[in-house]
């Protein structure tokens, strides 16, 4: 069977384009008291930034903090809190950040119009009712959220994207402007997940000629990006931006693997965030991705990159096994990588082995 994809839906595209924001909302707020839900990322808290946003009176707006992962019990609160300031339902949920900001308003929309906890939804088509209109602006990019159709969230049990056509967002809005000011390393771990995204979607079982065209033009654009001496030009934040973005519609034709897979491990217990969190795992996955690992040592090098050491020394050997029994749960992405017999080369003691080393 096929699925019938469900993509972003209209996309604003260009410099500053930021600042037609407050027009395209504006189509929406069509009753008087409609009102539009922002949520923010911390970074931009006191910042000059927030003037630019198209705030009015009647509006929300939520700072995010994204020190953790996306939380599907922050998604319930959230939504908790604004049925509870306001009759009717946004007219929009706007998020302004990185991957884990555009998340949870990808998230939080549909928790709108699903009953219950976000974590009962946690999988591939649980949601059973369209979300409110959902408007994603990424300041970080390479995450691939503005695009995909998964919301990546812990719950208390598990580490797993509500994945499905209700979780694209309905308006993108991609301004190189906005990505100027990311820092390194963040910016380059950040870029890494794009990175990463190709290589595991070419490398695998469900690999197609979509993704494959879509994930080789993203890293032609990530090479001729950090393979270069001057790799936070705003020539290459433009070029980052557009990578990340058809990174991530690679991978709605594809899968992600191996990297993707051990570090929803690694991060279920150790919190480490995903840009991060990837690196340190693709730095040891050879055994995999041999060119595409030795490619990702060689931007380190030429961009200064020194990953941590040690991530996984302090965690007990039952931390270490919740890891490995995290990431067999991720039976796709094996599947993707190694085919139905996954299992047999799989074990949980190359999981083990490949964790102690990180
Ligand atoms: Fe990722």
């Amino acid at each position: 069977m096929f699925r019938n994809l469900k993509a972003v839906g209209r996309i604003l595209y260009g410099r500053n384009s930021f600042d037609q924001l407050g027009d395209v909302l504006g189509e929406l707020r069509i009753e008087k008291d409609s009102y539009v839900l922002f949520l923010v990322d911390e970074y931009f808290q006191g910042k000059d930034f927030m003037k630019r946003i198209p705030l009015h009176t009647q509006d929300i707006l939520k700072i995010i903090e994204v020190k953790d992962e996306p939380k599907t019990k922050t998604v319930d609160a959230i939504v908790a809190e604004v049925k509870s300031l306001r009759n009717g339902l946004p007219v929009s949920v706007v998020g302004i950040g990185g991957g884990s900001v555009m998340d949870y308003a990808k998230a939080t929309r549909l928790m709108f119009t699903n009953e219950g906890s976000s974590s009962q939804y946690q999988g591939l088509d649980f949601i059973k009712n369209k979300g409110v209109h959902c408007t994603v602006i990424p300041t970080i990019s390479g995450a691939g959220a503005e695009v995909s159709m998964t919301t990546v969230l812990t719950g208390p049990v598990k580490k797993l994207g509500i994945k499905g056509n209700f979780t694209p967002a309905d308006q993108l809005v991609l301004d190189p402007a906005l990505i100027a000011s990311v820092p390194d390393p963040q910016r380059f771990y950040t870029a890494m997940d794009c990175y990463i995204h190709n290589i595991e979607s070419r490398n695998g079982h469900r690999k197609t000629v979509m993704g494959d065209s879509l994930g080789t033009e993203s890293l032609r654009l990530l090479e001729e990006i950090f393979l270069c001496n001057d790799s936070h030009s705003p020539e290459n934040d433009e070029k980052l931006m557009i990578a990340s973005y058809l990174g991530g519609l690679s991978l709605t034709y594809a899968e992600v693997g191996a990297c993707h897979a051990i570090s929803y491990g690694l991060a279920t217990v150790t919190g480490i965030h995903h840009g991060l969190g990837n690196c340190v795992v693709f730095n040891q996955l050879e055994e995999f991705y041999p060119e595409g690992v030795k490619k990702f040592k060689e931007m380190m090098r030429i961009n200064n990159i020194v990953l941590p050491t040690g991530v996984t020394a302090n965690c007990t050997p039952e931390e270490i096994e919740q890891m490995i029994d995290v990431s067999l749960t991720l039976v796709f992405m094996w599947q993707h990588l190694c085919g139905p017999e996954w299992e047999k080369i799989i074990t949980r003691e190359k999981l083990r082995g490949l964790l102690l080393k990180m």
